[in-house]
């Protein structure tokens, strides 16, 4: 079965065909990061404008390469019937009303002129199926076995979920205020390294640190609490101190910063690996692609004996390939089907909520 799915919940328009929830065959990222480097933050205004802009051509794109070297009329015939397209689906939240509503809006169109059905994806859980894609075309479908612990951290999100099937999510904890991802943002920020989705960069200037002497300086928020809830706001507000003093090297905060998300997020995972008794663990979002997170975390599962999977970096952040998977394995998988009409976009989408 081919799904095409659309992504357009913040500044990435992004289209893909995934055959059985496993296998990419055409995939389309556009994206209006640079914009919003230069005002420091996402305007959500400038943000939906360019998903207006960019969605027709990424839908195009994505179906030329899905369709392959065939003549022009050929491919203006596939696509005006969306010939071996089976289901479309869309991610309907959480992220900007302005920027969702523009996917899902193309999504439903689709979904009419070519009649095929519409799949709602939430999309932090299509960030836990990017783990769910195969690497080639020859290997069979991955057998991830359940049940398995998520986490899930990405810019705006930090979840701890236990997966007893697919559709079949309990939720441990999550932030009780930043993100994983968003505390990587901000103290970049503070450190003059970026406006905007630091944290690649602040993990290459943590890199850079060849001796850590303030090991241990920055609190490590609810590390020892009995929940799997996190806390990261105090450590952006620790790291604002520290830059004050001025004693300290900008290499050095960045390495102590990340220690000190990277120590929180693996000992949370390991007690729910470990309380759970699961066979797998799964990581996904924008954090996933943290070398020292993927790193530690993969050498813990391998100590307890749990099989670990952590998409590639480019399935990491926001892309329509996992948003294709969901939709198979939570929707078609499971036989459910939706109603266009009851297709809504809802930016504030928890975990948990239901699509
Ligand atoms: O999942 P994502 O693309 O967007 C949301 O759905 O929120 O995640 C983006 C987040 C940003 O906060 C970005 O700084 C962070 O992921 N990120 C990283 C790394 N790469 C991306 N954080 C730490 N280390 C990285 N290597
Ligand atoms: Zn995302």
């Amino acid at each position: 079965m081919n799904i095409l799915a659309i992504e357009s919940s913040c500044d990435e328009t992004a289209c893909a065909v995934v055959k059985d929830g496993t296998l990419n065959l055409s995939d389309i990222v556009a994206s209006s990061k640079e914009l919003h480097e230069k005002t420091g933050g996402v305007v959500p205004e400038v943000a939906a404008r360019k998903q207006m802009e960019f969605i027709i051509p990424v839908v195009e794109q994505t179906l030329r390469k899905f369709y392959g070297d065939i003549s022009e009329k050929d491919f203006q015939e596939k696509k005006r019937t969306g010939d071996d397209i089976d289901s479309i689906a869309v991610t309907v939240g959480p992220g900007l009303v302005g920027s969702l509503i523009v996917g899902v809006e193309a999504a439903k169109s689709l979904s009419l002129a070519w009649r095929k059905p519409l799949i709602p994806v939430n999309h932090l859980v299509g960030h836990i199926y990017a783990n769910f894609l195969k690497t080639d075309f020859v290997s069979p479908e991955k057998n991830i076995e359940f049940p398995a612990v998520a986490l899930l951290v990405s810019g705006g999100h930090t979840d701890l979920v236990l997966m007893r099937g697919h559709d079949n999510f309990e939720y441990l904890g999550g932030t009780l205020d930043d993100a994983a991802g968003e505390a990587f943002d901000k103290t970049a920020r503070l450190l003059g390294l970026s406006k905007y989705l630091g944290g690649v960069l602040l993990s290459k200037k943590a890199s850079e640190c060849e001796k850590n002497n303030i090991a241990g300086i920055l609190p490590r928020p609810m590390i020892y609490e009995d929940s799997f809830d996190f806390s990261f706001s105090g450590l952006k507000t620790a790291v604002r101190r520290l830059i004050e003093k001025k004693d300290y090297s900008i290499e050095e905060v960045a390495c102590e910063f990340e220690n000190a998300v990277c120590d929180v997020l693996v000992e949370k995972s390991t007690k729910a690996i470990k309380k759970f008794n699961v066979k797998s663990f799964l990581m996904g979002g924008g954090v996933a692609a943290n070398k020292q997170l993927r790193c530690r975390l993969e050498n813990k599962a391998k100590e307890l004996g749990v099989s670990f999977y952590v998409p590639p970096l480019s399935l990491c952040t926001d892309n329509a390939v996992y948003i294709a998977s969901a939709a198979y394995f939570t929707y078609v998988r499971g036989g459910k089907t939706q109603e266009i009409g009851n297709i809504k976009v809802n930016p504030s989408l928890g975990i948990m909520d239901q699509v």
